[in-house]
């Protein structure tokens, strides 16, 4: 077996920092995909079943950096993601560092200005699943900072996800990526479970209307490449759809909630939109011309 100390060009030694539910699966992908793995955690027993297979444990952060060329880190917050980084001293230096870490694009953006101010490497990625998705190959990662530390450690990027993709040179827009994803996905869902209170408060199963409704509401993805065109460009005349037409359907929507004793704000919150466009004289503008209100003047 390998020891972390050792290290081939076909498997470069990795080091994880940070063992907690994410970290522990990829530095597990790591040790399965034969890398020489070296593990820190602040809670260093969390590293127990990980040494039985064949992890070093680093008693220091500046060992478990000294360890690697590829330092990966996962922990709670780049607040911390950097702390643990600086206590490493100097031997960050000529290292790539991999921060798997959840925050916003600006807190990104300082870890990875810091980092390379260390004569450093970076790379931020925002894994885009749950602990157990790691190494599937649907698995989607968005990379953003060094493209030579993409290709460089290529093959060691894919035994997490086989969908990673760099997209920015800026580390910090795979955050943005993430956070557009995810509150798509919540929009989405509040739609959707909203629908779910009216349907079941009369009395229908809603597995059997998401059958029946099926086409509908796929369709709904097939949208968003116009409505993303039409904010590219900032051009949000349409020929049919347009706001006009969407608020009478909001209105029955409010008013059918209410009869059914259904919370209303999410249809509301969606009507004040539309209402506040139409009467700037944008009824016959399509749904996209929204965005303006979401922007802040
Ligand atoms: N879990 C997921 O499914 C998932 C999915 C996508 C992205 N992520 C992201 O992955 C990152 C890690 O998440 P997680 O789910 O693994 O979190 P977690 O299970 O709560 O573990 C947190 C990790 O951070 C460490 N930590 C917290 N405060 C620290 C400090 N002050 N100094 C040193 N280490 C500290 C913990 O060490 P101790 O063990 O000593 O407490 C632990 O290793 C987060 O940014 C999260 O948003 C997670």
């Amino acid at each position: 077996m390998n020891t972390a100390s050792e290290h081939t060009d076909a498997q470069p030694a990795v080091t994880v920092i940070g063992l907690g539910e994410m970290g522990f699966a990829l530095a597990g992908a790591f040790l399965a995909g034969g890398h020489p793995t070296t593990v820190w955690n602040r809670t260093p027993e969390k590293a127990e079943s990980l040494v039985a297979k064949g992890a070093e444990r680093s008693a220091t952060v500046r060992d478990a950096v000294a360890a690697s060329p590829l330092v990966v880190v996962s922990v709670k917050g780049n607040a911390t993601a950097r702390a643990v980084l600086e206590s490493s001293g100097d031997a960050l230096s000529g290292r790539s560092v991999l921060n798997l870490t959840d925050g916003t694009s600006a807190e990104a953006r300082a870890v990875a200005e810091w980092v390379t101010g260390q004569g450093a490497r970076y790379l931020h990625g925002q894994i885009m699943t749950i602990a157990p998705g790691i190494g599937a190959a649907e698995t989607v990662i968005f990379y953003g900072g060094s493209d030579a530390v993409f290709e460089e450690f290529q093959p060691t990027l894919r035994l997490l996800g086989g969908r990673g993709t760099l997209i920015s040179a800026d580390a910090g827009v795979p955050a943005l990526y993430g956070m557009a994803v995810h509150g798509t996905m919540w929009g989405a869902l509040n739609g959707f479970l909203h629908a779910a209170a009216l349907l079941s408060g009369a009395g229908i199963e809603v597995k059997r209307f998401l059958d029946d409704a099926r086409p509908s509401v796929e369709a709904l993805l097939g949208f968003l490449p116009m409505l993303a065109d039409e904010v590219d460009r900032a051009e949000y005349a349409t020929p049919y759809g347009a706001l006009q037409h969407h608020r009478p359907s909001v209105e029955d929507l409010i008013r059918e909630s209410e009869a059914r004793n259904v919370d209303v704000a999410f249809p509301a919150y969606t009507l004040g939109l539309v209402n506040k466009a139409v009467e700037d004289g944008h009824a016959t503008d399509s749904y996209s011309r929204l965005i303006e209100y979401f922007r802040k003047r």
